[in-house]
């Protein structure tokens, strides 16, 4: 039989909150979705209180965890500034409303301090690297998970954590239809496939559900995936992020300790544009960037070869060494890499052979040297 709200409500009414009263009277709890055993819901604090709600949430995530029927549990703790004692508005996701004119001024508004910030390393996995743009639909979740298939065939234990979690698009990738299972420790272990470990919130939701997150709340859902899942020994970590530079990628640039970011773009001007805010954003979190990747970079004719350059080839090489960061490699548009995605099964898995497989695996590589991640010894 699968649970009720009303049931995850009673597990909750035990737990003291440090208001005083209990937290399901404390006025904090949003609603409480259960969906086929998946229970989600958040709790909303100040936050400047949010250090002192973090074990409140631990412990209302094991009370739901003990419950009959949970098969997995995601509880965010959302630490909002209060603007004016206004009741904050439940935004729309920011990364998909673009990115803000370059005039705009934008205060920063996750200082290093955020008591949400925790940047201690991930046990047991080593280098973290996000693969970011400014703009969306640029193809970073292609080239997330084939460079993680690249740095795969170099001989590397890969993980892919998929932050993009108002479009997550691993499901799709890698045509994963499972829920993670739980272990002993009811913690959740991540998907196995192509041989490597992959987590997406797009695994726990039915890809109907509408999701509307509010800034604090990212942060905390990405926390979990990335502390709270049992990913094992890595040595490399790919994370798949959100397009835009937005508070909500900046925070979440914040949140994970990277070990360094990929920009991906276009070769077009105004992609350019924005990948160079994605530079910048890194920059200013001091994350270091580890290149730039030029996708759908020219356009190989299936039929004939023929090389052409629809998008203006050969701008995102040109910009990397006027702001003197690596080039890391050109990725063509070609109708395989789509069809590969498209199809679950990426091309580097799908094709290895390909001349395509080869670029992905050259730009992970360069990725690898840059890291300097040796091979681990069989
Ligand atoms: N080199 C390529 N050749 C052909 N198609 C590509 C290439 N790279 C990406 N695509 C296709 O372009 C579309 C967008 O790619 P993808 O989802 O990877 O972009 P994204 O930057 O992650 O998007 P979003 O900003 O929405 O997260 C997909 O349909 C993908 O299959
Ligand atoms: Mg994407």
């Amino acid at each position: 039989m699968s649970v009720t709200a009303d049931q995850v409500r009673s597990a909750l009414a035990k737990i003291a909150s440090p208001r005083g009263a209990p937290l399901v009277d404390a006025g904090v709890l949003s609603e409480i979705v259960v969906n086929d055993g998946k229970v989600f819901f958040s709790i909303n604090v100040d936050a400047a209180e949010a250090k002192a709600w973090e074990d409140v949430r631990a412990k209302a995530d094991a009370a739901v965890r003990a419950l009959p029927g949970v098969s997995s549990a995601m509880i965010a703790l959302t630490a909002e500034r209060k603007s004016g004692g206004a009741p904050s508005p439940s935004s729309r996701p920011q990364a998909r409303q673009g990115v803000p004119p370059a005039s705009a001024h934008r205060p920063h508004q996750q200082p290093h301090g955020s008591p949400m910030a925790k940047q201690a390393p991930i046990e047991g996995v080593g280098a973290i690297i996000a693969v970011a743009s400014g703009k969306g639909g640029v193809g970073k979740s292609t080239t997330a998970l084939n460079l993680a298939l690249g740095l795969r065939d170099l001989g590397l234990r890969v993980g892919v954590l998929d932050a993009d979690i108002y479009g997550p698009s691993m499901p799709k990738l890698t045509g994963i239809r499972e829920k993670p299972q739980l272990n002993e420790a009811k913690r959740m272990i991540p998907m196995k496939r192509f041989g490597l470990a992959i987590m997406s919130i797009g695994f726990l939701v039915e890809e109907e559900t509408p999701m509307i997150w509010r800034g604090p709340m990212v942060m905390s859902a990405i926390t979990q995936m990335l502390r709270e899942v049992e990913w094992g020994t890595l040595d490399v970590m790919v994370v798949d992020m959100p397009p835009g530079t937005g508070d909500a990628q900046l925070t979440l640039a914040q949140a994970v300790p990277l070990a360094g970011a990929i920009i991906v773009s276009t070769p077009q001007d105004l992609a350019l544009i924005d990948a160079r805010r994605g530079l910048a954003m890194f920059t200013r979190v001091n994350v270091p960037v580890l290149g730039i990747v030029e996708n759908m970079s020219y356009f190989a004719c299936p039929h004939c070869g023929t090389r052409s350059n629809i998008f203006g080839h050969g701008g995102a090489r040109h910009e990397a060494e006027k702001l003197g960061v690596p080039f890391l490699g050109e990725v063509p548009l070609h109708m395989d890499i789509r069809a590969a995605s498209d199809a679950g099964t990426p091309l580097v898995e799908s094709e290895p052979k390909s001349a395509h497989a080869d670029i992905y695996r050259a730009i992970a590589g360069r990725v690898r040297d840059r890291l300097k991640i040796a091979i681990p010894a069989a």
